[in-house]
């Protein structure tokens, strides 16, 4: 095989004029998110293409996200979702649930999406306890540390079939050599090692290249969300 320079920012930026036509609404919510408190957090143009298509082949029509930032890949999973779709999208500062509300109105997508403000994990528990009916597909993209248990509120949030997306799994590496109880990557392994030993989950996780370094996502299968993991009650 022929050798050539790692330059995986030049690459994705050619795959991205292939396959990639962001529009100004998505572009002005990529741009924008550069005002919040996670500058660049947001997921890849090609990223959002990619979830789009899951949503799609799937039909997902209730989706749930954690991590609202400036509304970027919710844009991408409200308008896979179509007319009829929904997507309650979960974020802990007011003043950021703001700033994608602006965004995804001039998307023309507010109707399509549910901002509940708040601690994820709180806003989850109170989806469970009012009775939430399943989410299709989930994409959780927050605070890492919180990684597991967001994971585990998930499930409780969904169906037989109903899909997971990880984001942030690699994060250049550290994934393996975790710096610390709390930190980020501890949160990532946490959650890979729960969704590897759930006895009611079928998952993969690949590495990825591009504008956003290196890093990877995991996708689940939840084939029975009420599965015990072994050693439970
Ligand atoms: C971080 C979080 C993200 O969701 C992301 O896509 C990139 C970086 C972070 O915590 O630094
Ligand atoms: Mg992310």
């Amino acid at each position: 095989m022929e050798h050539f320079s790692a330059d995986y920012g030049a690459v994705d930026q050619y795959l991205l004029d292939l396959f990639v036509s962001e529009g100004e609404a998505l572009r002005q919510a990529r741009l924008s998110s550069a005002q919040t408190r996670m500058p660049h957090a947001e997921i890849a143009p090609n990223q959002g293409a990619f979830l789009a298509l899951l949503v799609e082949m799937m039909g997902a029509k209730r989706i749930l996200e954690f991590g609202t930032l400036a509304g970027y890949s919710t844009i991408w999973l409200a308008r896979a979702a179509g007319t009829e779709g929904r997507v309650t999208t979960l974020e802990l500062h007011e003043e950021v649930t703001a700033l994608a509300k602006e965004n995804i109105a001039a998307a023309g997508l507010s109707e399509r999406v549910r901002h509940i403000t708040g601690p994820a994990q709180q806003s989850a528990q109170a989806l469970i306890d009012s009775g939430e009916p399943p989410f299709d597909f989930v994409f959780v993209d927050a605070d890492k540390p919180k990684n597991r248990s967001y994971l585990e509120l998930s499930l409780q949030l969904c169906r037989p079939g109903s899909v997971i997306v990880l984001d942030n799994v690699v994060r250049g590496g550290a994934v393996i050599q975790p710096s610390g109880d709390g930190s980020a990557a501890r949160g990532v392994q946490e959650s890979l090692a729960f969704a590897a030993a759930h006895p009611g989950i079928h998952a993969t996780a690949l590495q990825t290249v591009g504008l956003k370094g290196w890093d990877g996502f995991a996708l689940l299968r939840v084939t029975d969300p009420w599965a015990k993991m072994s050693g439970q009650e």
